[in-house]
């Protein structure tokens, strides 16, 4: 099983991105992660996607269709989405053959704050649901206060790593039942 991880900060000492790659060690037995970039993706415009959709664009709708799910690791900015993480989402939404479609997806989010993101992960499920993504209702995973639970670039937390552990062990089956229905 197959899944592919974006990060919606593109800093590069990103927490998300730590707790995003601490997951490919936390996943169940025949899980996988492959985490892509989302950095070089040109703004959305419509013009140019109808000109020829630019490669990054391309690479990223390719990477998503071909994945069995996908993971989202993300920090909450001014109440929601990155703009990083929505030009992507934008990217891989427009026909033909929109990548979302019937795709299952996990969501988690890192912010410094005591919430931990929680408003970035229901903006989230509502884009993503209205694409025919299949998000993962629970657990729901929120690390806040993320200056304590992170040092030298690696998530120290064992608790955090127990709720990610949880996190994926429920996508897992989730991930299964999408290709049943299929
Ligand atoms: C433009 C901007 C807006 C932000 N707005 C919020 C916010 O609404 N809620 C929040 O919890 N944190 C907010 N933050 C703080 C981010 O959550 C914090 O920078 C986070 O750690 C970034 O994640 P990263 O370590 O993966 O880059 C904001 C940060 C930026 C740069």
């Amino acid at each position: 099983m197959q899944i592919l991880g974006i990060c919606g900060s593109l800093r590069k000492a990103s927490l998300n991105m730590v707790a995003l790659r601490e997951c490919a060690n936390l996943m169940p037995p025949g899980m996988s992660l492959r985490i892509t970039g989302i950095d070089d993706i040109p703004m959305f415009n419509q013009d140019v996607f109808d000109a020829g959709i630019p490669e990054p664009a391309k690479r990223l709708r390719a990477e998503i269709a071909a994945a069995d799910g996908v993971l989202i690791a993300s920090p909450e900015y001014n109440f929601s989405l990155t703009a990083a993480l929505k030009n992507a989402i934008d990217w891989a939404s427009r026909p033909p053959n929109q990548s979302w479609q019937d795709k299952p997806v996990a969501v988690f989010s890192v912010t410094p704050g005591p919430l931990g993101g929680a408003r970035v992960q229901y903006d989230l499920r509502r884009i993503l649901g209205q694409l025919w993504a299949h998000v993962l209702p629970r657990p729901e995973v929120f690390i806040g206060a993320s200056a304590g639970k992170f040092a030298d670039g690696k998530l120290t937390d064992e608790t955090t790593r127990k709720f990610l552990t949880d996190l994926l062990a429920g996508f897992k089956p989730w991930v299964e039942r999408m290709q049943v229905r299929k």
